[in-house]
């Protein structure tokens, strides 16, 4: 009996003590709770893997995006080439001389609205405010309008001229001409067969003879328009407007 009473005693130690086991840090994992554990792991991965698959998709639709917005947007300066003749219109170019700014706007504005190329001529020798002193007769202008061998270097040219089909020229009235660095832009490039658009800005006169005259300095199969004497705060609509009066084969927006 002592002996029945000490094995019943030895299994309920070893019960109690089995029970006891693990309380300080909670249950001890059965081999279900270690499958749930392992599942909830899996399932946290699941879950974050999904989570990583929507962030990179997240990512990939913003570089979807960004890659579009520029395809668009080369896809609207497409459109902006194909107005200067990639898509069977004329290749335009606006070539000017600006010394006070009053013709330079006007110019950037036609440029502007055909989709054109622009190409400032710039004097080697820049003009200063005295070289522009029309009062003083010795002025460096003055003795070049009085010159008619003058030809003041331009800094700088235009690249492929040979592509451009018709080209607006913008010029200040000096003395009734046009400057002479614009006979000189003339006599630098083959204009055969181009159509020439000439258009100035002045305190009064008219665009007169300077046209014609430039006109005489090149090729005989250069085609002139008449031009036009513009004033110096014409906007970019009425630009715009203005070219589209001139019924050439292109459209100013
Ligand atoms: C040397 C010189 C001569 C000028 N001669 C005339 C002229 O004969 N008639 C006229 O109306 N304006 C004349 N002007 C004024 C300019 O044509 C006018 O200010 C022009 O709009 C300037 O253009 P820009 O600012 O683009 O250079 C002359 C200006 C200069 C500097």
């Amino acid at each position: 009996m002592k002996k029945i009473t000490g094995i019943l005693l030895s299994v309920l130690s070893v019960c109690v003590l089995g029970a006891c086991s693990g309380n300080a840090n909670g249950p001890a994992p059965t081999s279900r709770a270690v499958e749930t554990e392992a599942e909830t792991g899996q399932e946290e991965r699941a879950e974050e893997t999904e989570k990583d698959e929507e962030q990179e998709e997240s990512r990939e639709t913003t570089r979807a995006g960004v890659e579009n917005g520029q395809e668009e947007g080369a896809g609207e300066r497409q459109d902006a080439g194909e107005r200067t003749g990639e898509n069977g219109e004329a290749k335009v170019l606006v070539a000017y001389f600006s010394c006070t700014n009053t013709t330079r706007p006007l110019a950037e504005y036609a440029a502007d609205a055909l989709g054109a190329d622009i190409y400032e001529i710039v004097p080697e020798t820049p003009y200063t405010e005295e070289d522009l002193n029309y009062s003083n007769s010795d002025c460096r202008a003055n003795e070049e309008q009085n010159n008619p061998d003058s030809r003041p270097e331009i800094s700088g040219s235009v690249e492929g001229m040979e592509e451009y089909e018709i080209v607006f020229l913008g010029y200040p009235i000096w003395w009734g001409q046009a400057p002479k660095i614009i006979c000189t832009f003339m006599e630098t490039y083959d204009f055969s067969g181009k159509t020439i658009i000439p258009f100035c800005t002045s305190g009064s006169s008219g665009i007169g003879s300077s046209a014609s005259n430039l006109h005489a300095l090149c090729s005989d199969t250069a085609v002139w328009l008449d031009g036009a004497r513009l004033e110096g705060n014409t906007t970019r609509e009425e630009m715009a407007e203005w070219i589209n009066g001139l019924g050439l084969d292109i459209t100013a927006e």
